[in-house]
C-alpha cells in the first residue's frame, strides 16, 4: 500500500478519534452537570414537622428529633455569674428573630433549671395564642434548631405543623399558615439562618398518630385506615383531644377537644402535696418533672423532695372518669366505632387507668412513644410532600436543560 496513503489515514483517523473522545467528554459532563444540579436542587429542601404543644415542643428532622418546654426566657433572665464564662455544661441555645430585633432569648431543653421560676415566659394559654409574638418566636427558634444541623446558611423547608383539631381550618389555622409560609431569619448562637418555607400544611395533632401508626418505611398508609373509623384519645399538657376519624377524616360530631389536661392533675397534685408538708415552693412542674423521672418526687433541692406518689390514683380517676363522661356525650354509640388510640405524652400517666375505665381493651391501641407519634406520622407526611416537591422540580429542571 502506498506509504503516502497510510499516513494520511492515521492522520485523519487519529483526529477522528480525537474529535470523537471530545464530544463523549462533552455530552457526559454536561449529563452530569445536569444530574449535579437536579441533585442539589434535592439536597437544598428539608422536611420538617412541628407540634408545638401546651407543655413541650416536639420537633423532627431527618436529623433529629427534639422535645423541649414550651417555655422561654430573655438572655438577661439568666443573670451574669463571675464563673459564667466558663459554664459549658447547659442545653439550651442563644436566638435573636427579626420579629423583636434587638432582644435575645434562650430556649432548650434545661430552660427551666436555668432560669428561676418568675422569669420563665410560658407560651401555654387557651386564649389567641397563634397571634402571640411569644408563640410565634417558639415556632422560629424550633424552625431555627433544625436549620443549625445543615451546613447552609439559607434552605428551603417543606413543613407540616398540627394544631388542636377544633382549630384546623379555622382563622387560627389561617393566620398562622400566614405566618410560617415565607422566609425566617433567626440568629441561633451568632449565626444567621434563612429559613424560607416553601409549603406549609396544617393537620389535627391526633391525625399524626393515626398516620404513625398506619405508614410503613415506604410511607403507604395501610389500606384499613382509608375505609375504617377510629377514635384517638390525645393526652396532652393543657388538652385532651378526643378525635374520631373516618377515611382519616375528622368527624367534628364524634370529637371534641377538653380543655383540661396533665397540669391539671399536676397542680392537684402539687396543692395536696403543699398542704400536707407546709413547703410552698411546689410548683406543679415540679410534680410534672416528678412523673418524667418516675420518681414521683417533687424535687425543689438536692435535701427537699417529697414523695407524692401516694397522691396520685384519685386525681387520675377523676381525670378518666371526666373524660369518658365527655366522650360519651359526643360518642353516644361506640359499636360503630373500629378502633380506639392512647396517644400524647399523658398516655405514659393516665393510659393504664384510661384502658381500665373505657373498658375496651381489645380494641384500643397504646401508641408506641406516645409524646412523639403525632410528629413522627406528621413528619412521615413532609417526607412524602417533599419527594413529590422534588419530583416535580426534577422533571422541570430535567425539560429545562
Ligand atoms: N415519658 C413520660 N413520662 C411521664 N410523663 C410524660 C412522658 N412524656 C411526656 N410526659 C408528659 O405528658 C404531658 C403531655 O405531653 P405532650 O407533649 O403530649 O403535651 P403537649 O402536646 O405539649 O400538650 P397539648 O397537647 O395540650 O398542647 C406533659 O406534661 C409531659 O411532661
Ligand atoms: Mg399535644
Amino acid at each position: 500500500m502506498d506509504i503516502l496513503f497510510v499516513t494520511y489515514l492515521k492522520k485523519y483517523l487519529f483526529r477522528y478519534l480525537i474529535g470523537y473522545i471530545f464530544l463523549l467528554f462533552s455530552f457526559g459532563s454536561i449529563i452530569i452537570k445536569t444530574r449535579l444540579k437536579i441533585e442539589r436542587v434535592a439536597l437544598m429542601i428539608k422536611a420538617f414537622a412541628i407540634d408545638l404543644g401546651n407543655g413541650q415542643v416536639k420537633a423532627r428532622s431527618d436529623k433529629r428529633t427534639l422535645v423541649a418546654p414550651s417555655i422561654l426566657a430573655t438572655e438577661k433572665a439568666l443573670g451574669v455569674g463571675s464563673l459564667s464564662d466558663f459554664e459549658t455544661d447547659h442545653d439550651y441555645n442563644v436566638y435573636e428573630s427579626k420579629l423583636n430585633i434587638g432582644k435575645r432569648y434562650i430556649w432548650g431543653t434545661d430552660i427551666k433549671e436555668k432560669v428561676s421560676h418568675s422569669d420563665l415566659i410560658p407560651t401555654y394559654t387557651h386564649h389567641k395564642r397563634y397571634d402571640s409574638v411569644n408563640y410565634k418566636l417558639l415556632f422560629e427558634f424550633a424552625l431555627a434548631e433544625l436549620a443549625s444541623d445543615c451546613n447552609r446558611k439559607h434552605i428551603e423547608v417543606v413543613l407540616v405543623a398540627s394544631l388542636p383539631s377544633d382549630e384546623v381550618r379555622t382563622e387560627a389555622d389561617d393566620s398562622l399558615k400566614t405566618f410560617l409560609k415565607g422566609t425566617h431569619v433567626v440568629t441561633r448562637n451568632g449565626k444567621e439562618h434563612v429559613i424560607e418555607v416553601i409549603d406549609v400544611t396544617i393537620n389535627e395533632q391526633p391525625l399524626g398518630t393515626l398516620l404513625s401508626e398506619n405508614m410503613n418505611e415506604k410511607n403507604q398508609i395501610n389500606k384499613n385506615v382509608q375505609t375504617k373509623t377510629y377514635t384517638i384519645f390525645d393526652f396532652g399538657a393543657g388538652t385532651t383531644i378526643v378525635d374520631t376519624y373516618r377515611a382519616l377524616k375528622r368527624i367534628p360530631e364524634l370529637s371534641t377537644v377538653i380543655r383540661t389536661g396533665q397540669n391539671d392533675i399536676y397542680k392537684q397534685i402539687a396543692t395536696s402535696l403543699k398542704n400536707q408538708t407546709n413547703i410552698s415552693d411546689i410548683h406543679y412542674s415540679h410534680i410534672e418533672d416528678g412523673f418524667r423521672r418516675e420518681d414521683h418526687t417533687a424535687r425543689i433541692s438536692d435535701r427537699v423532695h417529697p414523695g407524692f406518689g401516694h397522691l396520685i390514683n384519685d386525681p387520675i380517676e377523676a381525670f378518666c372518669e371526666d373524660i369518658i363522661t365527655k366522650t360519651n356525650t359526643v360518642i353516644a354509640n361506640r359499636d360503630i366505632i373500629d378502633g380506639f388510640y392512647l396517644t400524647g405524652g399523658g398516655a405514659n400517666i393516665v393510659g393504664d387507668a384510661f384502658k381500665e375505665a373505657l373498658q375496651e381493651h381489645d380494641a384500643t391501641v397504646e401508641a408506641e412513644e406516645p409524646q412523639l407519634a403525632n410528629l413522627n406520622g406528621h413528619y412521615k407526611l413532609a417526607v412524602l410532600k417533599r419527594d413529590h416537591l422534588l419530583a416535580l422540580r426534577k422533571e422541570t429542571a430535567a425539560t429545562k436543560e
